[in-house]
């Protein structure tokens, strides 16, 4: 290897902070962190990564990947985050989880965001 091209593939680690996403999971993750902030769901839940006050509405997100359940009654996949977040009444009529009218794309980005934070 030249030492141009060392040089080139340590500049690409070191930029390359990201975690890979586990298999199984699609979407982008960072995408997903600023979708989080955009639709408020910061409002209530705490979220690595997403700064705000201390909030105990919903749980706190961090983690979620080690939940065998979401919301008390959902396996924890990413496809069932996704139908959640997009919809949390069809899938429990008095949970206090507005709809907020996430699009399937960002829903994606954020279960992909809330799966790879610790
Ligand atoms: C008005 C407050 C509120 C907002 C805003 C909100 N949530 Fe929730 N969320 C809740 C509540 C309350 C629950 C618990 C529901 C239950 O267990 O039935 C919940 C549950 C969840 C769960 C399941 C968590 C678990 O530990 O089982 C996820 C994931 C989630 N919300 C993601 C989001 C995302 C993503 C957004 C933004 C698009 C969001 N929430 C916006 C109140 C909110």
């Amino acid at each position: 290897m030249t030492r141009a091209s060392m040089l080139l593939l340590m500049l690409a680690l070191a930029g390359c902070g990201e975690r890979p996403l586990p298999a199984g999971v699609q979407g982008n993750p960072e995408r997903g962190r600023v979708a989080l902030t955009q639709y408020a769901c910061r409002a209530c839940h705490m979220i690595p990564g997403v700064t705000g006050s201390e909030v105990y509405v919903g749980r706190p997100l961090g983690g979620l990947a080690r939940r065998s359940f979401i919301a008390g009654s959902l396996p924890n996949t990413q496809e069932n985050l996704v139908k959640w977040i997009r919809n949390p009444k069809a899938v429990d009529p008095m949970t206090a989880m507005p709809v907020l009218g996430v699009s399937e794309t960002d829903a994606r980005d954020m279960a992909a965001y809330l799966l790879t934070t610790r």
